[in-house]
């Protein structure tokens, strides 16, 4: 049976850079695996008092990540960290206090901006919060997409081969740290 990694990608926007990623990853999985999409724009901002009250787009959410294998993160760089909606749904699954629903999930992180730096800042912010949460996030290679307009077409559609290949390459090396991480 195939393990599911799920993409949560911390742009909302339309036809987002990180969506032309996300594109690309789910149309080239590694054998034995299919991505899935899992949307965190519709989540409420996360308040404490609602950890004691049903919130049904909260528990929908809990409930599609509990039953993923692993994670995979692609998004934008906003003010040097992360977006605040990502942060939102990380929040959101970190509680109530005990129910970590991240916690021993393999993850990986892939950034990308305009700039020439690729989202390193959103990426490190990103691992710092990872770590705490004990999801087990991919050391290397470490994927930052500097200048990514010019490497898709008038489409959005990511058309630079180099940058294919080492998608490619990232994906197998995720899904060996998957298994490494499952044994
Ligand atoms: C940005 N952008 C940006 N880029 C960057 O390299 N470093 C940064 O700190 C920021 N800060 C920032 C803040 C806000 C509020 C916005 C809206 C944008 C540009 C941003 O990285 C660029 O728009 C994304 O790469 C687009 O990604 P998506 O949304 O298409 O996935």
């Amino acid at each position: 049976m195939s393990k599911t990694i799920g993409i949560i990608t911390g742009s909302l926007r339309k036809n987002s850079f990180s969506g032309s990623i996300a594109d690309y990853v789910k149309s080239n999985a590694p054998a034995g695996y299919t991505f899935k999409l899992i949307d965190i724009g519709s989540l409420p901002l996360y308040n404490q008092d609602y950890d004691e009250k049903e919130i049904k787009e909260y528990t929908d959410f809990r409930n599609e990540v509990k039953a993923l294998d692993a994670i995979l993160f692609i998004t934008p760089e906003h003010n040097r960290s992360i977006p605040a909606a990502l942060k939102n749904a990380l929040d959101i699954g970190s509680r109530p206090y005990g129910h970590n629903i991240w916690s021993g999930k393999p993850g990986a992180i892939i950034s990308q901006s305009p700039g020439a730096i690729g989202g390193f800042g959103a990426n490190h912010h990103l691992r710092q919060v990872l770590a705490f949460l004990n999801i087990l996030t991919l050391a290397q290679p470490e994927a930052y997409m500097g200048a990514y307009h010019t490497l898709i077409d008038e489409k959005g559609v990511l058309s630079n081969e180099g940058t294919k290949e080492f998608l490619n390459k990232f994906l197998a090396a995720f899904a060996a740290w998957i298994e490494k991480t499952a044994s």
